[in-house]
């Protein structure tokens, strides 16, 4: 923040405190809200408690944004309605931003041109994926300043919504930046509305490219008072003398009072570390009115389609290495649930002891197995399993690597849940290896089997879309906690573990990584007594 150190150094000695506020991934550039001191950036807030907001400003430039925020600061410690206020590191900065201030919040003129071009000079601040409507108008303003509203508009219909915002400056192209500007601040506090009703345009107008600002000059009859004047910067208050009765309406700047800053901010990493992630979810989202995903009915797909609906797993063959899990035991007795989940720690201490095949089995059972069917009105019969499937596609595999399992060779299996099989896939390594490729060798080692949970990413992606990804990764989830769960019943310890090679285990279970990818180990062993 070295280019905001100045305003945030005038906003806390005013008494305030600044926090950044992140914008959404399709929002690029940088917003920060006030907050009180206590609140301040820097300081851990583990409460979790919603931080208020007092105020909020954006801008594609930090210290534009910056800026504008001390001048917020002001404007709350001296409550004079009606006047602009600017901030900025010079006197003549905040005079130009007082004056242009008090304009943009006077209503502007029934009508405008509409500007063509402008994105040539100014980029705009959204990610070209956006899906919305921006549209910049210049007014017929009276004002000796241009005077811009920006739409922007997204869907449509009943869903459709919209965000205005009036920009000032000492020339158009600037005028656009300052009403982009408060754009992305209402983007950044959900200052959506309704649509209103459309700008009247009388004509259009291209955009004369010069942002560089010029000097104010006399072209606005106004007066200034000199809140501060000193090193750490100016702040200037302006009233126009010339009035506009009139309501702002939709071009009102977005009351931020009842909006929180997010508490985890401290915390947070810079978003340019989880910029996929961001982008990803972002356009992973189920929108009200578009994007909706085309309904699916089964009976209508071809034969073959169905027929992979009914057995959604893989098959290794029949072959000699299959292991038919054991029946008997099943009448063991499993500790009720509340002990189960009270006694269960992840990194509880393993035995040296072999994992009976039984018990593997009941674990296998209460998480994968088959416990029911489903059969559509064209009577398609799909499994259900003992752990919920996204959309009942059953897009995660189970693997079990053994390494200490009575009755089983060593080695990564397939757990077939249509035939309740253990199929062996490979037995051609070393576990010590495995071991080496995970964050944890001491403890893997100590592992009589490690459950390997696999992404079937497309059995869920033909339907969900992007979306599907996130479906998977949930349904890994669920069936990972059915496994631990399980194992907590029957007294084992199971210890879940992301922090392995991806590679090497991909080509371990001969997955693409892709399509199919290992998401999640769990490691399996007897409890040391
Ligand atoms: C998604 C996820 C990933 C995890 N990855 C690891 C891991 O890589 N290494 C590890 O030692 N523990 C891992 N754990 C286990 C957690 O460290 C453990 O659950 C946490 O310390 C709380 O302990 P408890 O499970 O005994 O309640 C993971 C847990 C989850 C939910």
């Amino acid at each position: 923040m070295a280019e905001t150190a100045e305003p945030v150094g005038l906003i806390e000695a005013l008494g305030y405190g600044v926090r950044d506020v992140p914008l959404p991934a399709f929002a690029e550039g940088a917003a920060f809200a006030l907050v009180a001191a206590r609140h301040a950036a820097g300081r851990l807030e583990l409460s979790g408690d919603p931080v208020p907001m007092l105020a909020l400003t954006a801008g594609h430039d930090a210290a534009d944004a910056a800026w504008r925020l001390a001048a917020r600061a002001v404007d709350l410690r001296q409550r004079r309605p009606g006047h602009g206020v600017g901030a900025g590191p010079s006197r003549a900065a905040a005079v130009r931003a007082a004056v242009c201030d008090a304009v943009a919040r006077r209503p502007p003129p029934a009508t405008a041109r509409r500007l063509t071009g402008w994105e040539d000079a100014v980029p705009p601040p959204l990610h070209p994926s956006f899906d919305g409507r921006l549209d910049c108008h210049l007014f017929d303003a009276p004002d000796g300043l241009p005077l811009v509203g920006a739409v922007l508009r997204q869907g449509g219909g009943a869903t459709a919504r919209e965000i205005r915002a009036l920009g000032c400056a000492l020339t158009p192209a600037g005028a656009v930046r300052a009403a982009l500007d408060g754009v992305l601040a209402k983007i950044a506090s959900g200052g959506w509305t309704a649509p209103a009703e459309p700008v009247e345009v009388t004509a259009e107008t291209t955009l004369d490219g010069t942002v560089a600002e010029g000097e104010l000059g006399d072209r606005v009859k106004a007066k200034v008072r000199t809140v501060l004047d000193d090193e750490r910067g100016a702040v200037i208050q302006c009233s126009l003398l010339e009035e506009r009765p009139g309501e702002l309406g939709p071009w009102a700047e977005h009351d931020v009072a009842g909006c929180t800053a997010p508490a985890e901010v401290p915390l947070a990493c810079p978003p340019s570390r989880v910029r996929l992630s961001r982008l990803f979810h972002e356009n992973s989202k189920i929108r009200a009115g578009h994007r909706t995903l085309p309904p699916v009915d089964i009976d209508r797909l071809a034969p073959t389609v169905r027929q992979a609906l009914a057995r959604p797993y893989r098959d290794y063959g029949r072959t000699e290495t299959e292991y038919a899990l054991p029946t008997e035991q099943q009448k063991q007795a499993l500790l009720p649930l509340d002990v189960a989940v009270r006694r269960r720690r992840s990194a509880a201490p393993m035995a040296a002891s072999a994992l009976p095949a039984a018990d593997l089995a009941r674990v296998l059972d209460l998480s994968a197995g088959i416990t029911g069917f489903a059969r559509t009105s064209g009577g398609t019969r799909l499994p259900l399993r003992a752990t919920p499937t996204a959309g009942g596609l059953c897009s995660c595999d189970l693997f079990v690597l053994t390494r200490r399992v009575d009755g089983l060779r060593q080695g990564v299996h397939y757990f077939h849940p249509g035939r309740r099989v253990l199929q062996l896939v490979r037995s051609d390594f070393a576990f010590a290896e495995v071991a080496a490729h995970t964050g944890y060798p001491g403890r893997v080692a100590d592992a009589a089997a490690i459950a390997v949970f696999a992404g079937a990413f497309r059995r869920n992606q033909w339907k969900y879309w992007e979306r599907g990804y996130r479906m998977v990764l949930l349904e890994c989830g669920h069936l990972a906690q059915s496994v631990v769960v399980a194992a907590a019943a029957l007294g084992l310890v199971a210890h879940p573990l992301i922090g392995f090679v991806d590679d090497y285990f991909n080509r371990l279970l001969g997955l693409d990584g892709t399509d199919d990818a290992v998401l999640y180990l769990v490691l399996l062993g007897k409890a040391a007594s």
